[in-house]
């Protein structure tokens, strides 16, 4: 059933109309939200009698508001409007348009959004060299890794080889289907889970990255941040990551490029002295991954262990994977 607008209301929206001032006001708050004082400066009129003529528009429905700082900022009444005051305003809009103080109203409503535009640059241009410090302080950086976090599938099931504590196996949980977790130590996996305690869509296991306990073609990505280092067998491990990709599926490696110092290793509990990236791409081609792009990651400020390369690929889509794979 159509809804039918009560005839005092409709009446009172119809007189609201019923000055050009407030028609012009509500041409440009069709077109942007503005405030009072840039609403003044567009139809030239003083502050007073803009008020005045909101007020009216607001009292009958046919302007929002909200409140942004110190100032209201006003617009045209959107999905708040029925029908028939929405028709309405189509022909007078129409009508309205068409008159000369309307097309300077246009006008000046360009040069105020130039305005605006220019305002934003030249904060900008002054604050470019301290910008990332102003955004430190004031939003920190968790919001950037939540923004980038959103950009994964969330269809997905991600497998963390290697997972440690769980700290990525937390923060991929917020973002995609299912979450794996594989790692050899019990103590690692402990603190894992209580880490991801409440968290439905995540499974932990333990397994060695050279034998997954997890099926064929079951992930869409594959991380192993700073565990292949530790497994025996590199290039089996890299097989199992293949194995458990689907055909096409992400593969992530992140790990330390070659380095000298005998102290990281030893803090580390690593045997080697990291992967030079050629090596590590003929691996993971032997593999069965394809694509492979390996890049040095720029050592964070306050870092002091060796620098670290990012490895990305993606399982071959055809034919048979390596035999390490297998
Ligand atoms: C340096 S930690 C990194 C943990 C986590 N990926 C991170 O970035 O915080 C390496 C992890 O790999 C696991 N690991 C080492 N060798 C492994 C193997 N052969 N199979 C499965 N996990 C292994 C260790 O238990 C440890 O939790």
């Amino acid at each position: 059933m159509n809804y039918v607008a009560a005839p005092r209301q409709l009446v009172g929206r119809m007189e609201a109309l019923a000055d050009p001032i407030r028609l012009r006001l509500l041409r440009l708050l069709e077109r942007h939200e503005l405030g009072v004082a840039e609403l003044c400066a567009i139809v030239q009129l003083p502050q007073s009698t803009v008020s005045r003529h909101l007020k009216l528009l607001a009292d009958q429905g046919w302007v929002a508001s909200h409140r942004e700082g110190t100032s209201n900022l006003y617009r045209l009444a959107g999905d708040e409007l029925d029908h028939a005051p929405r028709a309405l305003w189509g022909v007078v809009r129409e009508e309205a348009a068409r008159w000369p103080s309307s097309r300077q109203d246009d006008l000046r409503l360009e040069r105020r959004l130039e305005q605006r535009r220019q305002e934003s640059l030249s904060f900008f241009a002054g604050a470019a060299a301290s910008w990332d410090a102003l955004r430190a302080e004031l939003f920190g950086d968790g919001f950037a890794r939540a923004a980038l976090l959103a950009l994964l599938p969330p269809d997905w099931i991600v497998a963390d080889l290697g997972c440690g504590t769980g700290a990525l196996v937390a923060e991929l949980a917020g973002a995609v289907r299912r979450v794996v977790g594989v790692d050899q130590s019990a103590e690692m996996l402990a603190a894992a889970r209580e880490r991801v305690a409440g968290l439905s869509n995540v499974e932990l296991h333990e397994g060695d990255l050279g034998a997954l306990p997890l099926a064929d073609a079951c992930c869409d990505a594959a991380l192993m941040l700073l565990s292949l280092a530790y497994a025996p067998q590199p290039g089996a491990a890299l097989g199992e990551l293949a194995r458990v990709l689907k055909p096409g599926g992400r593969a992530v490696i992140v790990d330390l490029l070659p380095h000298d110092s005998d102290d990281a290793r030893r803090r580390l509990g690593q045997a080697g002295m990291g992967f030079a990236p050629a090596s590590l791409r003929a691996l993971a081609h032997r593999a069965g991954l394809n694509g492979v792009h390996v890049t040095t990651l720029p050592p964070a400020p306050e870092a002091r262990g060796p620098a670290l390369f990012l490895a990305t690929a993606h399982r071959k889509t055809t034919g048979p994977l390596a035999a390490a794979a297998r």
